[in-house]
């Protein structure tokens, strides 16, 4: 690695270990501590993830690596610092800010997402790309998950940070995070690598189930086993664990988990009007088509069944139809 590369590597790692000094000791830190306690975040939780946190001020940073030689253009070109037009002078990006470290595979700090403590926008903001920095080829928290991950054969997938830690907390130590961005094949492969099955539990909203669909694609595509997980729609893992408590996270959210087809049929009638014979066909050439992707006979054969009970069809004019849009797909 470049010595720039051991530079951009050292100077985070040292961020990293001033917020988290400022959060833990300092006065300064005590409203972003008390955010975070009201949160439900434990000592253990602030700890394991290393949190910190970034003042109200525009030199804390840019004072320490001055005082320490670190390079200050060096620390602009990882968005630590930003450089004032007129002057030229450095001067600390992340102010007022929870930050989150992001580590590489290997446990080094790479990155910082930074919250907002309260709601103020933009609500996160992260680390531009850099040469150490790439969000679409790392998962957040893998180097604490991956133990975890190859034990179970089995990874949880979140949205962001906030959710991996707090499923930690309750218990789900195989979760990382795509950094609110879609999945990419190489995270993936990544995820691959040392599971077999992924559990998506990303946010049951619009945007959340919409990524959900498209993760799935990504990793199967990647010969991953995938499941999703069974949150009631309106809420994050967060929000799940805040309000139920993680036994039941557990149980009925990671462990209830549903296959990728019951997934995808609960998404497909979404806010479509069955009782409408027109949406109701719409409806089930949707089923089809995605039954014309599944590899195993048994499963055809379920959900074939599962549409023919439900809407009273017979088996024959299924597979007919099926057997149409196999012929349309080569
Ligand atoms: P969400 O938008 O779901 O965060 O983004 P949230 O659950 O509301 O956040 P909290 O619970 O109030 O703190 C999920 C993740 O996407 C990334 C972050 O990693 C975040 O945790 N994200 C989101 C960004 O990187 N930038 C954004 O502007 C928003
Ligand atoms: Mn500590
Ligand atoms: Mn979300
Ligand atoms: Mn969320
Ligand atoms: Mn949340």
């Amino acid at each position: 690695m470049s010595t720039e590369n051991n530079t951009m590597i050292s100077g985070s790692e040292l961020a990293a270990k001033l917020y988290h000094h400022l959060l833990m000791n300092t006065e300064q830190g005590k409203d972003a501590f008390h955010y975070l306690t009201e949160r439900g975040f434990t000592t253990e939780m602030i700890n394991t993830f290393s949190l910190g946190f970034a003042p109200n001020a525009w030199d804390t940073l840019a004072h320490f690596f001055d005082k320490r030689k670190v390079s200050l253009n060096i620390m602009e070109q990882i968005g630590l610092l930003a450089k004032r037009d007129f002057d030229g002078k450095f001067f600390d990006r992340f102010r007022d800010r929870v930050m989150f470290p992001i580590w590489n595979k290997d446990g080094k700090v790479i990155g910082f997402g930074g919250r907002v403590i309260g709601n103020d926008h933009p609500k996160y903001l992260n680390s531009p790309e850099s040469k150490i920095f790439n969000k679409s080829k790392i998962l957040y928290g893998f180097h604490i998950a991956r133990s975890e991950m190859r034990k179970n054969n089995e990874a949880v997938l979140f949205e962001g940070y906030v959710d991996v830690i707090t499923a930690w907390q309750a218990g789900v130590r195989n979760g990382v995070a795509t950094l609110g961005t879609a999945i990419t094949d190489e995270q993936a492969k990544l995820i691959r690598r040392n599971a077999e099955s992924v559990i998506i539990c990303y946010d049951s909203d619009n945007a959340g189930l919409k990524a959900t669909y498209r993760a799935i694609e990504i990793l199967e595509a990647n010969n991953c086993n995938v499941k999703v997980a069974n949150l009631p729609e309106g809420y994050d893992p967060d929000d799940y664990i805040q309000k139920y408590g993680s036994e039941k996270f557990r149980k009925e959210v990671i462990n209830a988990n549903q296959t990728t087809m019951a997934f995808k049929m609960n998404f497909l009638r979404k806010g479509k009007n069955l009782q409408n014979e027109a949406e109701r066909i719409a409806y089930i050439e949707n089923v089809l088509s995605e039954i014309t992707s599944l590899t195993n006979a048994i499963e055809r054969d379920h959900y074939l069944r599962q549409l023919s009970q439900e809407f009273s069809l017979s088996l024959n004019a299924l597979k007919q139809e099926l057997y149409r849009l196999y012929k349309q797909k080569k």
